[in-house]
């Protein structure tokens, strides 16, 4: 298909400066391919909390339940407690829709520099794939003594067999599609001693059925120490929800900015609409001043073609985003260039659209 209905959710902060920009690459990528979008978009933010209640209304969620995609920007702002926007949006549409998979690129693009010395595009090239509703995102739990010196706070990790092995078969899948045929797992089963030693059974059980796939582990920390200092080594890591979430920021940092950094929520049975966002937030320290970075909201678009199967447009959007950052003059502040987030956003929107 070609026409295709989005659920557009700029959100807070620079979420509602980025989005445009994305949309705007997205409208010029689907007049050269013929592609067509109807973005259904809505206020849900911390704004609607404070005017309402609830981060979206009680029937948010079925409205979108048939859209193909939902195109969100950030979720979160200091005057709402985090816990409550996040998990009065963003959490429960990974959820509701069967977002399993978070899928986070980490790639050194042409014209960036890493701020590891020395480093090229062929050294930083892998994915973090990223358990994404279960693990230690959890509501199992509480709070006991409340406010008395014998206080207490417990939070339980949920790793189920089925929620563990797809998210490892997706992550060997993956591999399987990739030259360097290689699956790193982040475990920390030397220190949480009933989750972890489950997922790197799981791991071992998941990988006998791929003998083609070099599999190996680490411990989550010395796995950061290892991105820091061997880019190189990596291909695919896979990762439960809160490894993966720590890992698909370190990535981008090491790959010049967070500020490009994409992901896609992806429901693989697609029963469901999966979920396109930046790996950034609201960014509250440069909201407003129209100086975001909107290439990681470009490249979350880039994400959604792919999903939506229109690779050519996808691969015509990372073209042009790596055309345009190799001028210095096209580059935002975070990336050490002067551009304003609708500069940037319009000159990637104008390479796609001359091809
Ligand atoms: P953040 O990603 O918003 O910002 C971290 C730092 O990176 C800030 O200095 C910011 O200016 C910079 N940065 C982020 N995106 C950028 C961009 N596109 N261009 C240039 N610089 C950029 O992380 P945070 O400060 O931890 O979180 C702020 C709020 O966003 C919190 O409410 C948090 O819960 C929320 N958050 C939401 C999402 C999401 O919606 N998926 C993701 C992360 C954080
Ligand atoms: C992300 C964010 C979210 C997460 C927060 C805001 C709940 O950090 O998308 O990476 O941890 O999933
Ligand atoms: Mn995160």
């Amino acid at each position: 298909t070609n026409a295709f209905r989005i659920a557009t959710i700029p959100g807070d902060g620079i979420g509602k400066e980025v989005v445009p920009e994305g949309m705007r690459v997205l409208e010029a990528v689907g007049r050269r391919f013929d592609i067509s979008f109807q973005f259904d978009e809505v206020d849900w933010s911390c704004e609607t909390f404070k005017k309402t209640g609830r981060m979206m209304p009680e029937d948010g969620l079925e409205r979108f339940r048939t859209h193909d995609a939902v195109f969100l920007g950030a979720v979160g702002w200091p005057d709402v407690p985090d816990h409550v926007s996040l998990w009065g949006l963003l959490i429960p549409i990974r959820r509701a829709f069967h977002q399993y998979v978070n899928l986070r690129p980490v790639r050194l693009l042409k014209g960036t520099t890493s701020p590891l010395a020395g480093r090229g595009p062929e050294d930083i090239d892998f994915y973090v794939v990223r358990e994404n509703v279960e693990g230690e995102y959890s509501e199992a739990g509480g709070r006991l003594y409340r406010g008395t010196e014998d206080e207490i706070a417990i939070q339980e990790a949920i790793f189920t067999r089925r929620g563990v092995d797809r998210i490892l078969r997706y992550a060997f899948d993956l591999a399987r599609t990739r030259p360097k045929k290689h699956v790193t797992s982040a475990t920390k089963s030397n220190g949480i001693v009933h989750t972890m030693p489950f997922w790197d059974e799981r791991f071992k059980a998941v990988k006998a059925d791929y003998p083609e796939i070099r599999a190996d582990q680490y411990h989550i920390d010395i796995l950061t120490a290892h991105f820091v200092q061997h880019p190189d080594w990596f291909d695919v890591v896979v990762g439960s929800n809160l490894f993966g979430d720590i890992l698909s920021d370190l990535g981008p940092a090491v790959a010049g900015s967070i500020g490009i950094a994409p992901s896609a929520n992806i429901n693989p049975e697609r029963d469901f609409p999966s979920m396109f966002e930046p790996v950034h937030g609201s960014a509250p320290d440069i909201a407003g001043k129209g100086i975001a970075n909107p290439i990681g909201q470009i490249w979350s678009a880039a994400m959604m073609l792919d999903h939506l199967g229109h690779p050519q447009a996808a691969q015509a959007v990372i073209a042009a985003i790596e055309t345009v950052i190799a001028d210095a003059a096209s580059r935002t502040r975070d990336m050490g260039g002067k551009a304003n987030t609708a500069e940037c956003g319009a000159a990637i929107a104008s390479v796609v659209a001359a091809g």
